[in-house]
């Protein structure tokens, strides 16, 4: 069996590779390529050749592997290790040209995830972990963020494609905001939680993420000291809360007081 370092490296080669490509199909023009769940869930032909690289490139190394992504059909595999890719998170700051998009890739081994890499091509940033080994930014460890208290903290979070899904979220939203220093949307699920991995937000919460979004970035954020926990939220979609371990639970009991959960 490859160890957690063989597949980081592959992972973080193929990211390197896929970043790269995002960059270059951007500076040629970027067009929606189609819709999903709703008008405004769209995908891009940059989401559709990265993640056919990636599996490509994954799948020609080892052929045995099991691979999911967001934009492909899934391949079930035979080895133990699967591959949960997002090609694009953060798509519509992509089309948009804001600069906050990430390239996910996360190795599984029986069922938990062992390795991953969150590329964000544009920044120039890159956040990888293997479980036990801890988590890095550019090669740097990083750590989440000392609690000081509810009142003093920024808060991650996103929005559904869904609208109605959205109505709930802006009701809970706008309880929340009286009680915490701020609320940040940057619009990658990824790159959400290694803003917290990192100490750029003292916790984040969303309902409506896939296991493509958070595979690599709920490693990241628990190997710098973070808890994440998936549960059922308001609308019935799956809610993910990550924060660090001393303050799991206030941001849990806030998840549950403004109806989030
Ligand atoms: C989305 C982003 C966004 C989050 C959505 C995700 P996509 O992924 O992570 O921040 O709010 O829930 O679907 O569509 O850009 O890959
Ligand atoms: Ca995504
Ligand atoms: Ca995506």
């Amino acid at each position: 069996m490859t160890g957690p370092e063989e597949l980081l490296d592959l992972a973080r080669r193929v990211a390197r590779e896929a970043g790269q490509r995002i960059e270059e199909l951007r500076r040629d023009g970027v067009s929606v390529a189609g819709t999903k769940s709703s008008d405004v869930d769209v995908v891009t032909r940059a989401d559709q050749a990265s993640e056919e690289l990636i599996r490509d490139r994954l799948l020609t190394e080892r052929p045995d592997d099991g691979f999911v992504g967001e934009e492909g059909d899934d391949v079930a595999g035979t080895s133990g290790v699967r591959w949960v890719v997002d090609p694009i998170d953060g798509t519509v700051n992509y089309l948009y040209g804001i600069p906050d998009y990430a390239v996910s890739v996360a190795a599984s081994v029986d069922g938990a995830v062992v390795a991953g890499v969150v590329l964000n091509p544009a920044a120039g940033e890159e956040f990888v972990a293997v479980r036990g080994g801890g988590a890095t930014r550019n090669g740097d460890p990083v750590r989440v963020r000392p609690f000081v208290s509810l009142e003093q903290s920024m808060l991650a979070t996103g929005f559904n494609y869904e609208q109605p899904v959205r109505a709930r979220q802006a009701d809970a939203v706008a309880r929340v905001l009286p009680r915490v220093r701020d609320i940040r949307r940057l619009g990658s699920c990824a790159l959400d939680l290694c803003g917290v991995a990192c100490g750029r937000f003292d916790a984040y919460a969303e309902e409506g993420v896939n296991e493509w979004d958070h595979a690599a970035g709920a490693l990241i954020a628990r190997e710098a000291g973070a808890r994440v926990e998936l549960a059922t939220g308001a609308s019935g979609k799956e809610f993910i809360l990550c924060a660090p371990e001393e303050s799991f639970a206030t941001f849990r009991d806030l998840a549950h007081d403004v109806g989030m959960i």
